[in-house]
């Protein structure tokens, strides 16, 4: 196939990918016997040998494919990322060229092919994950820290891991069909992408599968950008200034991706319902990982998650799939809103008490508007100044997120909002307009319980909450912040003034 076919598919399937918006992340392996999570055998220090009893164990009795596939299906999932092989270097494919995978099992059976068939049945695209990081291969190094004595390094070399690599990226990309249509790498960052020959791998996945996305761990640049356990707060921008392809990936857990059997964290429905709102209003996608149990199903906590998203994505979902970014970089209340063509769809987590919605600083004249789900009602609508004001009905319609659309004359522009000081000097932060950022594992998240909104679950040192403002002079401010502490359980901010 020619470069520029190969380009044009390429383009395709980013196209597809964008407007998919909604994936689900599965991480299954040997590591979910136990049920300490996928970094078990690095968390407890296990030996090569005492892993290699795990296999052994691996007999999902409960597994059902199309069971999974209809669970996707069911919450408006349009693609699916299974885990192939993850840092322990198990496969869950009958791979060629090793005996350390799942169909040397009591199971027997290639899983990945088994998902695979069932998801695309279901109509759902299916991505492989691949780590580079392999803690059983001899090549691979470095070694697991406690393991440096019993398995020495000494004479293993990495040009054979690469060629293993290869041989196993090769028979992924070209043994089942239409599959993967993403490469999704992790785990690179114990090594520089020179060391493992990233680049050439990557150019020939693109020849072996056509057309096939390829993201950002192995530390070269690629297609897709992939933030962990975290949401950028304000979406991510390629080096031109325009849209990247990004991906949020999250667990419903506090932290493993793997089934954790002690787990008791879990995120509700209403917390994903908003996340992927959100996510998707900052123009990225969504993979919310599911890690299965050892009998081959998935805990209620998960599966109920999935379900709801599916009863709000069966009344919502044309404002979710197809959309892009806000055009809004804050909002006077406290909620979202994703574009597609000329209509703006307005989600809204806290319903306004006085019935009123402010669209700040849009250009566009606005020609109908009405609430998702009941389109026979028409909202009424007003320009104020610079704004445009939407009527809405006294009830939410919706308990969590309700969606309005806006039928606009164009494609909607709106003014950059600045935070200015007001008449007596002052600048009011106000939690709303607040951008938070943590790294992998971002804990700090809006909050609204009490019906005020306010920054909430913030007990990590690294995360944070910014403002971005324009002061007229330079010169010291006095600075006062509104917020409250439960004993030792981390704080909560309304808001900040500056003096
Ligand atoms: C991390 C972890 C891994 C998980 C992945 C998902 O890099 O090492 O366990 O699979 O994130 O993004």
């Amino acid at each position: 196939m020619s470069k520029a076919n190969v380009d044009v598919l390429r383009e395709e399937t980013k196209n597809w990918f964008w407007a998919s918006k909604f994936g689900m992340f599965i991480h299954w392996g040997v590591y979910a016997v136990l049920g300490q999570g996928e970094w078990t055998r690095q968390a407890h220090k296990i030996s090569q040998d005492d892993y290699a009893k795990l296999p052994g164990q691996f007999n999902p009795k409960k597994f059902r494919p199309d069971e999974w596939a209809a669970l996707a299906k069911e919450a408006g999932v349009k693609y699916m990322v299974f885990t192939t092989k993850h840092h322990d270097g198990f496969c869950m494919f009958d791979a060629d060229n090793t005996d350390w995978k799942v169909t040397k099992t009591p199971y027997g059976k290639d899983v990945l092919r088994e998902v695979t068939d069932s998801f695309e049945a279901a109509g759902i695209r299916v991505g492989y994950y691949y780590s580079i990081m392999d803690w059983h291969h001899d090549d691979y190094l470095p070694r697991l820290a406690f393991e440096a004595e019993e398995r020495p390094a000494e004479g293993h070399d990495v040009m054979d891991y690469i060629k293993y690599m290869r041989e196993q990226i090769h028979q992924l990309l070209t043994q089942y069909g239409n599959a993967p249509f993403v490469l999704w790498y992790d785990g690179g960052w114990m090594n520089a992408p020179e060391d493992l020959g990233a680049a050439e791998t990557n150019a020939m996945a693109r020849t072996w599968h056509p057309g096939i996305l390829i993201n950002d761990r192995h530390h070269t640049k690629e297609d897709l950008v992939t933030p962990e356990q975290r949401i950028p707060p304000t979406g991510i921008l390629d080096d031109d200034g325009k849209p990247a392809l990004w991906e949020a990936c999250l667990t419903l857990t506090s932290h493993w991706w793997g089934y954790d059997k002690h787990e008791t964290v879990f995120k509700t429905s209403d917390y994903v319902i908003r996340m992927l709102v959100d996510i998707v209003s900052k123009g990225g996608n969504l993979l919310l990982n599911v890690g299965p149990k050892p009998d081959g199903t998935i805990q209620k906590e998960f599966t109920s998650v999935f379900k709801d998203i599916g009863k709000w994505m069966a009344v919502y979902g044309e404002s979710i799939y197809g959309t892009t970014a806000s055009p809004f970089n804050q909002l006077p209340f406290y909620g979202r809103v994703t574009v597609k063509g000329n209509k703006l769809y307005v989600h809204v987590f806290q319903w306004p008490v006085d019935g009123k919605l402010r669209l700040p600083g849009l250009h566009n004249r606005a020609l109908k508007a009405w609430v998702v789900g009941d389109e026979a009602t028409r909202l009424k609508l007003r320009r104020k100044g610079a704004d445009v004001i939407v009527s809405v009905p006294e009830v939410a319609p919706h308990p969590v997120v309700s969606v309005l659309c806006v039928e606009l004359d164009g494609a909607p522009k709106a003014d950059t909002f600045v935070i200015r000081p007001d008449r007596w000097g002052r600048l009011m932060l106000p939690a709303l307009y607040g951008m938070m950022e943590g790294p992998h594992g971002q804990r700090i998240r809006y909050e609204s319980r009490d019906g005020i909104l306010h920054v909430g679950n913030w007990y990590r040192a690294p995360d944070c909450v910014y403002w971005k403002f324009e002061a007229e002079t330079a010169g010291t401010y006095e600075l006062t912040i509104d917020h409250s502490v439960e004993s030792g359980e981390g704080g909560s901010v309304l808001g900040v003034i500056v003096n």
